[in-house]
């Protein structure tokens, strides 16, 4: 399929964005069971997932980037869509790091049908630890919000200890 790009224009609301291109995402069993699942610290998946999401798009829109928004709602929301408790042993759960952007993918088209940039947007999201390049725009914005997002979570955590 075709990417569509265009520039969000800077009155328009992330939430907005998000509800319209993803709410079908957000309302799924995979998505609900996300949020049963810790990323880092106390901040569940979905948490974690919806404020990438929300980061990418406002970078897009703040610096007017032209970007294919439906396809870096989708991605981003996504990205993270393994569906396991990564904390707990398990042979699988060894490699989590270098395994899941894999895992969320493969489910991501089985539960959503997603296109083929928002799956080579979830395949790349862990660049450089993974070393696939987020050579399409919507992956780079991606791998620099989840970078920033992870990187604010996991410090929060530090903080409260
Ligand atoms: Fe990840
Ligand atoms: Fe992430």
């Amino acid at each position: 399929m075709q990417v569509q790009r265009r520039t969000i224009s800077s009155d328009t609301q992330i939430v907005d964005i998000i509800y319209q291109h993803g709410s079908d995402i957000l309302e799924s069993p995979g998505m609900r069971l996300s949020d049963t699942f810790m990323q880092h610290g106390t901040t569940s998946v979905l948490l974690h997932s919806l404020r990438v999401t929300s980061l990418a798009l406002a970078l897009a829109r703040n610096f007017e980037i032209p970007v294919d928004v439906r396809a870096l709602t989708r991605g981003a929301l996504l990205h993270d869509y393994f569906l396991y408790d990564w904390h707990k042993p398990h042979p699988d759960n060894v490699a989590h790091g270098f395994t899941h952007p894999f895992t969320a993918c493969r489910n991501a088209v089985r539960d959503h049908a997603i296109g083929e940039l928002e799956q080579h947007m979830i395949k790349t999201h862990m660049f450089p630890m993974v070393p696939l390049v987020p050579h399409r725009r919507e992956a780079a914005l991606l791998c620099l919000a989840d970078k920033i997002v992870a990187t604010r979570e996991t410090m929060q955590r530090r903080r409260k200890r």
